[in-house]
């Protein structure tokens, strides 16, 4: 398994939202909203993006006070935290004016159910910086509470679990093992289009391909004994 990105849907879905995001409407930087089911790869297209461009990623946690999470905006962009909240609040808005970047926010629920999400509300409009909020299924729910913020909203962008075109590009690109349609429907049917047992399918398909190298494809009749006898262990220990 390598790390490459593969442009799937969700990733093609992430750069139109990026591109309105940047545009703004009459000067003023709204905020992208992104959704959707585990393991559709919404962490890892934001953190590459992290990585490439003027952008700066954030994890909120679970146990996020305004205190905490103002401390992370300001360590992730690049200065030292100190002080109280309010203190910490104009240290980020400092750095954001100073030089502009694009805030993304993983786990944005925690900031939903702490009720403290309105602090990138303030930040957004101070700042007037590009802002990226996504979190769990059903964060565009929950967000509905908070009206004004709904309102900076310029993108919306759900991600979704892989198809089978997907698998095979993820297959072809990210993991070693030669698979043949077969081994492919049967992944993409057993994993349901849900990355993590997608990819324990892919370890399996390549470690039996390292068994029997002079195999020529993996295909679903190699896989399904296996697969069922390493659940059905997993089951029992
Ligand atoms: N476009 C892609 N190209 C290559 N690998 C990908 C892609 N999308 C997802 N993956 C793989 O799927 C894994 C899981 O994705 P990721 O952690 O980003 O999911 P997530 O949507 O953030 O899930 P969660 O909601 O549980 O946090 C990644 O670590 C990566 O290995
Ligand atoms: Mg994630």
């Amino acid at each position: 398994m390598n790390h490459q990105l593969v442009k799937t849907k969700n990733v093609q879905a992430f750069f139109a939202g990026m591109e309105v995001l940047k545009k703004g409407v009459k000067g003023r930087m709204g905020m992208m909203l992104i959704f959707g089911p585990p393991g559709t790869g919404k962490t890892f297209i934001t953190q590459k993006q992290a990585m490439e461009d003027d952008t700066v990623y954030v994890r909120c946690k679970y146990i996020d006070k305004p205190k905490s999470l103002l401390h992370s905006i300001v360590a992730e962009l690049g200065e030292e935290p100190r002080g109280y909240t309010s203190h910490l609040f104009n240290q980020a808005l400092e750095q954001l004016l100073m030089r502009p970047r694009t805030l993304i926010l993983d786990e944005a629920d925690y900031m939903v159910q702490a009720g403290i999400i309105e602090i990138i509300r303030d930040l957004n409009d101070m700042a007037n910086t590009p802002i990226i909020i996504y979190g769990m299924g059903n964060i565009d729910k929950k967000i509905q509470r908070f009206p004004h913020l709904v309102d900076r909203i310029r993108a919306i962008v759900q991600f979704k679990l892989f198809d089978i075109t997907e698998i095979k590009m993820l297959g072809k690109q990210v993991y070693k093992a030669e698979i043949d349609d077969s081994g492919y429907e049967y992944i993409a049917k057993t994993g349901q289009g849900k990355f993590r047992v997608t990819n324990d399918l892919f370890d399996l398909a390549e470690r039996l391909h390292k068994r029997t190298p002079n195999l020529k494809a993996i295909t679903a009749d190699h896989l399904a004994p296996t697969w069922a006898k390493e659940k059905q262990r997993e089951r029992r220990s």
